[in-house]
């Protein structure tokens, strides 16, 4: 179980040989979770390299932000369970918690609200962007583009060494990004643009972007702007995963700030992360019907096949992942809401994750669903086509990407990331005049 009254930071040394050699290392302990052993002065100590493609056993950073304790299925945001965050608050409020590190008092909340839906629009410069792209181009290709050219504009929210500026660059990324993504979608169906409208909140803004029309008046359904806005918190930041990494190291060089959530829009996309969501749903369509599922349970446990569970499986949970719970209930509650409570793709999903909960394979190797598993149906089900469910995953994370990045800018011990490696090339030789080869 959790330790609520873990000690504070400490530092004790440990001690091994490589060779020859005697290393002494500082072990840090954090508030919660494993200590690290700091090898910051290894190679200058003994002229070695530690070895961990995947960083599987590597701590890349101190933060504060978000904890996760995978064997026990525990995702806390500033030290509150995801859980009662999900239950008891909103998107904004969970902005505004992991950028400023507490919950908000009434005044701050409705401060922060007023500025971020000031900051909605894009210049209408940026919206003519989208007019290059074919329309039938995926939303992540011209989201990671458009997120990126915000870099061309906005040049009083880049000088990172300003607190005033990366507060405004990250509030202006959480507050354009829906933007973004509904252009996206209403210039992939060929529909105009719908302007965000400031008396609406985060979630219910989103949903009038994406599917008013100019021809008649838009009513958002509260159950779905509710379902959509605990969606954005349970995406919303989730440790050092490969996205945050990217926006980490982009940002370590003092890149432009647009520039680097770019970088981790485009690292989200991969089907082994963020883009998972829509792999999944595309596999159970696959799928089809539960008598198909056995089929699939083999070719995912065949090694020489390269097929895997999408939804299944994570690199920190090796137990139920918490969001996944929390998703399941909802994606219930969005099918009976849009009457599809009888979708047979929820009925494969059930399914399949009660045949895969008792596989000794799955068993073996802790794979349990993990948010994109769910994420998908109930997606589905508000309406979204399965090519918007990264990009509304990537709106989500932008909270967690900026809160990371500011608080990597601020970190007065940071430095610029730069990984050594392990050699296995070719030795050096001479150049050979063609004529010899
Ligand atoms: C997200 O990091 C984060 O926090 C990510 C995320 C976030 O909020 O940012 O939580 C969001 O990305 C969730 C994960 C979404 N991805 C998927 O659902 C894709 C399917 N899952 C896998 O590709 C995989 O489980 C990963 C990528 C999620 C994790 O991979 P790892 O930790 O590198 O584990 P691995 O690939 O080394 O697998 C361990 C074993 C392997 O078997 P062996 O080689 O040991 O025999 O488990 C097997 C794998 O073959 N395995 C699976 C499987 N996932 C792992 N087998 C079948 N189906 C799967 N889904």
């Amino acid at each position: 179980m959790l330790d609520a009254t873990a000690s504070a930071p400490t530092s004790t040394t440990g001690s091994f040989t490589i060779g020859d050699k005697f290393v002494s290392v500082p072990v840090r302990q954090g508030t919660l979770g494993p200590s690290v052993v700091d090898i910051g002065k290894l190679y200058s100590q003994t002229g070695v390299f530690t070895y961990d493609p995947g960083f599987t056993s590597t701590a890349s950073c101190e933060s504060k932000i978000t904890y996760i304790d995978g064997d026990n299925g525990i995702l806390l945001y500033r030290g509150y369970p995801i859980e009662q965050l999900a239950e008891k608050g909103d998107f904004l409020e969970t902005c505004y918690l992991l950028l400023y590190g507490e919950l908000p008092t009434a005044a701050q909340r409705a401060d922060f609200n007023y500025r971020i839906r000031r900051h909605t629009m894009v210049h209408e410069q940026l919206a003519r962007f989208f007019q290059g792209f074919r329309r039938d181009a995926h939303p992540m290709s011209v989201l990671v583009a458009s997120v990126g050219a915000l870099s061309a504009f906005y040049h009083d929210a880049t000088d990172i060494s300003e607190p005033h500026q990366r507060m405004l660059a990250s509030m202006r990324l959480i507050a354009k990004l829906p933007t973004l993504a509904a252009l996206a979608y209403k210039y992939a169906i060929g529909q105009p643009f719908i302007y965000p409208k400031n008396d609406l909140d985060y979630a219910s803004n989103f949903l009038r972007m994406c599917y008013a029309v100019p021809c008649e008046e838009y009513e958002v359904n509260p159950v779905m702007a509710r379902a959509l806005d605990q969606i954005f918190i349970l995406h919303a930041d989730h440790e050092q995963n490969a996205s945050t990494s990217t926006v980490r190291l982009a940002g370590s060089s003092g890149a432009n700030p647009f520039a680097c959530i770019a970088a981790g829009v485009a690292c989200l996309w991969g089907p082994a992360h963020g883009g998972a969501n829509e792999a999944a749903l595309k596999m159970l369509e696959e799928i089809g019907t539960v008598k198909n599922i056995p089929k699939y349970i083999a070719r995912a446990k065949d090694k020489n096949d390269p097929f895997r569970l999408m939804g299944f499986g994570h690199r920190v949970y090796k137990n139920y992942d918490p969001r996944a719970k929390i998703m399941q209930k909802r994606c219930h509650e969005v099918l009976n809401e849009t009457g599809r409570k009888d979708d047979p793709l929820l009925e494969v999903a059930m399914e399949l994750e009660q045949i895969a909960l008792s596989d000794e394979y799955f068993i073996e190797k802790k794979l349990y669903p993990n948010i994109d598993f769910y994420s998908g149906i109930t997606l589905k089900a508000m309406g979204f086509p399965t090519s918007m469910f990264t990009a509304l995953f990537a709106v989500a994370r932008t909270a967690g990407w900026v809160a990371q990045w500011k608080e990597m800018i601020e970190d007065p011990s940071q430095k610029i990331g730069r990984p050594r490696q392990l050699y296995t090339g070719a030795k050096q030789r001479d150049y050979v005049p063609i004529a010899q080869r």
